[in-house]
């Protein structure tokens, strides 16, 4: 592990709660927050218990909250059994939300198609029955790499309904990375579709699967059930493919849903470690539910009356959590959209919030930054062009959000009516984690502000020490959670030796570094390896990206460090500029200009090295900056890696030469 970050953020602004926001909230105002932390704390297992009873649907009531008699192999709720399908579905079909539309999806050419509850459970039944018809039972796992649909949603659901593991895939990964997760989980199933579409552009997911299965090792694949989504042109293995209409038509539109031991895994979802493999980090069923379902209620205050738009892919987490379960088991209006936000034009997020009226839209900051830099160079389809005052509550996932995002977010999104969520979590923690509740907690840009209740979040040094106020640490959670990663599948040494190193003593550690300012906020400063020594002085990459984009120039920065033979490490920067370098200026004068601004915003310590001006950012098609890419590149060495989920491929090469 390397050591702590040591450096001060100072953030003066502050934004209290909306009264609106705060009156009728589920948290409402600090005290209640207080509350239920101090509730929580008194004692954790009545707590959770009293949430798991009241808010999901049992068809065997637990007796044991927690077991940590194998710690950290935690168990929750361990003889108690449930259906996570039919706490999604069923539950409401006898209540008023049979009738109300769960998906309004929009196509990548704006078709719009809606399901209500009532429909997407008989659809979801359909397919649970089809599955079972060919054999499939609990306890299998099935890979799904579906294009955003409601399909996708139904494959995951039907799979939850009869306790088929499911294993969602990117349909960004290629067919290498494909093979791989259907080794590493034994798949018996896999649900595709024929090709998917975004920004007007089909791409083929059938024949990558093809090519997974041809590569051997992965026989146990039984069934391969393709969803028709364009009609293109695809191979055909009788003996083991079928259509999803030909599976489902004619199929009873009831199938009981599988009564399930709340520890029974209810996905697989694939993360880059630091090292090695992707893990496959299993979910609890559960403990999982449980944690989505209270992170709806709690940090998006759900509304019978919201509606609800996660941008997020289903391939990742924050689609599994706030697409699939969800806002489904809250019984919300949500919007799904399968395309990009640049297609037809950079304005689609907007026209979108405006057309479907979204109470509550929840993005990326890697999204709200290419749209800041678009609207300066398409003011026509600047967010103030559109009719947004439906909005309630926006928020923020996936990395740390620049106090100049968060403002441009706020401004120009939030029409400065709406609190901006700034949510940390991860793909282990299964759900929201420290984030601001909009009924309750004071903002400052950048900081995802407190930890929920009964999450005991701390920051602490490499031997687990307290870190005092406004010094830099590892962020760790100290007690179990039920929302919490079960194990690694198939690698439970390396679970513990990830998450629970024993110089720790038993508390999670997440990965990210973190500081707390004078307040007690909550500042996340970027992964652990993505901290970089200078001198001796400790930096995070965040805080000299924070500064560059706040340059008037400044679209996007990333910072990688870079060895350095005087120094130790020296900051490379990689900038994307809002506009073509000014008349008249060489970008040697530019450097200069945001070296000096960054000595100014931060310290001289944090003044790039090198800068390199590029019309964009490695990426990949999740948003996230390849920062090990930037390493490879900042060090003026060739890039080897596999950039098959790079965005944008090229981006690599003009960066190389941008010196
Ligand atoms: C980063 C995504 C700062 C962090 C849900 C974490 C964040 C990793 C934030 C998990 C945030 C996520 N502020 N950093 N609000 N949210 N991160 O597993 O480094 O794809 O460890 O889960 O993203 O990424 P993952």
């Amino acid at each position: 592990m390397s050591s702590t970050i040591d450096s001060i953020l100072v953030e003066n602004r502050i934004f209290p709660p909306f009264p609106n926001l705060v009156e009728g909230a589920a948290i409402s105002g600090m005290d209640a927050y207080r509350a239920l932390c101090d509730e929580a704390e008194r004692s954790p297992g009545e707590f959770w218990g009293r949430l798991a009873r009241e808010n999901l649907n049992w068809s065997k009531p637990f007796t044991q909250v927690l077991d940590e008699s194998q710690a950290p192999f935690y168990r929750w709720f361990g003889d108690g059994e449930l259906n996570v399908s039919a706490n999604c579905l069923d539950k409401h079909l006898e209540t008023p939300t049979a009738n109300k539309p769960a998906i309004i999806f929009e196509s990548d050419d704006g078709k719009v198609t809606t399901i209500t509850y009532k429909q997407l459970h008989a659809r979801v039944c359909q397919l649970a029955n089809g599955l079972k018809s060919l054999g499939h039972k609990a306890g299998e796992r099935a890979l799904i790499y579906m294009p955003m649909s409601i399909e996708a949603v139904v494959a995951m659901q039907a799979c939850a309904r009869l306790g088929i593991i499911h294993s969602v895939v990117f349909g960004g990964f290629s067919s290498k990375s494909l093979h791989e997760r259907a080794v590493d989980v034994g798949a018996t199933l896999i649900i595709t579709a024929d090709e998917q579409v975004r920004g007007g552009r089909t791409i083929p997911l059938k024949s990558a699967v093809d090519e997974a299965l041809a590569m051997g090792g992965c026989e146990a694949v039984a069934h391969v059930v393709v969803y028709k989504r364009t009609g293109g042109k695809v191979q055909w293995h009788p003996e083991r493919d079928l259509w999803l209409d030909d599976l489902c038509n004619g199929q009873p539109e009831v199938c009981a849903a599988v009564s399930l031991n709340a520890e029974h895994p209810l996905f697989i979802l694939y993360t880059s470690g630091s090292t090695g493999k992707p893990k496959g980090v299993q979910h609890a069923a559960g403990g999982f539910l449980l944690w989505a379902l209270l992170t709806m209620k709690w940090t998006f205050d759900a509304k019978d009356s919201d509606v609800f738009w996660c941008t997020a892919d289903v391939g990742w987490v924050t689609g599994h959590t706030y697409i699939a379960y969800g806002p489904l088991a809250a019984g919300l209006t949500q919007v799904m959209f399968e395309g990009v936000p640049t297609y037809p034009n950079v304005g689609r997020f907007w026209e979108m919030i405006q057309r479907h009226k979204v109470t509550v839209f929840y993005t990326a900051p890697t999204a709200i930054r290419s749209l800041t830099k678009a609207a300066e160079t398409a003011p026509e389809y600047h967010p103030r062009k559109y009719d947004l005052s439906s909005l309630r509550i926006i928020g923020s996932v996936g990395e740390p959000i620049n106090p100049e995002a968060w403002m441009w977010y706020y401004t120009n999104v939030g029409g400065e009516r709406c609190p901006v969520l700034d949510t940390w979590w991860q793909t282990e923690t299964g759900a929201h984690m420290l984030t601001p509740l909009p009924g309750a907690t004071p903002l400052k840009p950048g900081s995802c502000t407190f930890p929920l209740p009964g999450i005991d979040a701390a920051v602490v040094d490499e031997a687990g020490g307290p870190v005092e106020n406004s010094k830099g640490g590892f962020l760790v959670i100290r007690r179990p959670w039920p929302g919490m990663i079960r194990t690694i599948w198939g690698d439970p040494e390396r679970f513990k030796k990830s998450y629970f190193p024993p110089e720790l003593k038993g508390v999670y550690l997440a990965g990210d570094g973190a500081q707390r300012d004078a307040d007690g906020y909550f500042w996340i400063m970027g992964r652990i390896d993505d901290v970089l020594n200078v001198s001796g002085h400790r930096l995070g990459t965040m805080e000299v990206e924070s500064a560059l984009v706040s340059h008037e120039l400044v679209a996007e920065a990333a910072v990688v460090g870079r060895p350095d033979g005087t120094t130790g490490e020296a900051v490379v920067a990689f900038v994307v500029l809002k506009r073509a370098l000014p008349e008249g200026s060489e970008a040697d004068d530019i450097a200069k200009q945001l070296r000096d601004w960054v000595a100014k915003e931060i310290g001289p310590i944090a003044k790039p090295k090198d800068i390199r001006f590029g019309e964009n950012l490695p990426k990949t098609r999740s948003g996230k900056i390849m920062r090990r890419l930037l390493r490879v590149v900042a060090q003026g060495e060739t890039v080897t890696q596999d950039v098959s989920t790079l965005e944008n491929p090229a981006i690599l090469g003009q960066l190389s030469q941008a010196h």
